[in-house]
């Protein structure tokens, strides 16, 4: 039987890619919606692969399998229960910014079909942490399937740079005990000097403030939230060695790599010159070789998380023998489907 998706997505092609993506979120959100579960219990049927076997212990936590949905794709946290249905190990909601934003003007989202990729340049729009607190209220008690809620945190666009870390500690203060883990962004490339951040002592000043707060937390809700860091494709190698140090330094839990790259290198599409962050299949040699150098120079001391041009089950399994600690995917779900989670996994549990 072929893949539904093969022909939903000529459908989904035919619309502006940001209004495709509203509309997929407003379907797996009414999915959540419907009484009894049963929407999800669809999904969950129609989808996900579950196997003891695969469950990951990463930071102090279970995750029922490694594969997560990165960042960006459900930034106010529209459907994250749909998304774990679905068999995704991990969803990392946000970036979730202190106050409402609306981001930068459309278009702001190109498809990149030959190349199988993305250029965006949204630059956080979303609801504010109040309202995705209150939308995560719902899965206070844990997602579908025993599934982890990442929420990743940043700054408002409107925030002096200089002023940074109070962003990340007032996000980090009013949703910590909603989350299975925490991931400060300092690597998106649409917000203005956010990539600075990722400096030895501009990282050391934000992790080490919400660590610290995530210390306090602790006593509060008697358990320990895993902070992360995601980080740019784009860094040479002596930035990657600074982060590793700042997180070092902090006492960071992970690195996520990697967010999306403003190299345009080898691009087909006409879309290639648009402003913005590229991801899909062009980031995939890169954010490959950023894991390879983090696995060999802190592999076993910071766990990696892998994300960037992960298209395949094949391109899963082969960051995860290459040291990964766990993957996440978005542009691969835009081009394969939502099959794509269950699929790594099912990849996963061949011998
Ligand atoms: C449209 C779009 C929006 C994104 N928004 C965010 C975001 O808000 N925060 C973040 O950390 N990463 C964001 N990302 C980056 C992804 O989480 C991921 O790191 C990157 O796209 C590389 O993975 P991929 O090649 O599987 O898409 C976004 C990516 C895309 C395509």
């Amino acid at each position: 039987m072929s893949d539904p998706y093969s022909i939903i997505w000529p459908l989904l092609r035919s619309i502006d890619p940001e209004t495709a993506h509203r509309r997929a979120l407003q379907a797996l959100h009414f999915c959540e919606c419907i009484p009894g579960q049963l929407g999800t219990e669809l999904l969950e049927r129609a989808f996900a692969v579950r196997d003891p076997r695969l469950a990951v212990t990463a930071f102090g936590l279970r995750f029922p399998n490694p594969v997560g949905l990165a960042a960006g794709l459900d930034k106010d946290a529209h459907a994250p229960g749909a998304f774990a249905a679905m068999g995704c190990g991990f969803v990392e909601a946000g970036t979730v910014t202190p106050l409402p934003q609306p981001g930068n003007p459309r278009p702001r989202m190109f498809r990149l079909i030959e190349d199988a990729g993305l250029i965006n340049r949204l630059g956080f729009p979303g609801v504010g942490v109040e309202r995705v607190r209150a939308r995560l209220w719902k899965w206070r008690d844990g997602l579908p399937g025993g599934a982890i809620l990442g929420i990743n945190i940043g700054k408002n666009s409107s925030t002096p740079l200089e002023a940074a870390t109070t962003d990340y500690v007032a996000v980090f203060d009013a949703i910590y005990d909603l989350a299975g883990y925490v991931a400060i962004n300092v690597s998106s490339p649409n917000t203005q000097g956010l990539r600075t951040l990722q400096a030895r002592d501009a990282l050391t000043t934000i992790a080490g403030a919400v660590i610290a707060r995530r210390d306090l937390a602790r006593r509060a809700i008697g358990r320990r939230i895993p902070v992360l860091v995601k980080i740019s494709p784009d860094l040479d190698e002596a930035s990657l060695a600074a982060v590793i140090e700042a997180c070092r330094d902090t006492g960071i839990d992970g690195v996520i790599a990697t967010n999306t790259t403003t190299n345009r290198e080898g691009l087909m599409s006409r879309h290639r010159g648009e402003t913005g962050g590229l991801s899909g299949a062009p980031l995939s040699n890169r954010s490959r070789t950023v894991l390879d150098w983090l696995v060999r120079e802190a592999g076993s001391t910071l766990p990696v998380v892998s994300v960037g041009g992960i298209m395949t089950a094949q391109d899963a399994r082969q960051r995860l023998e290459a040291g990964a600690t766990l993957v996440q995917v978005y542009t691969g779900m835009v081009y394969a489907g939502p099959a794509l989670p269950g699929a790594i996994c099912r990849e996963l549990l061949r011998q």
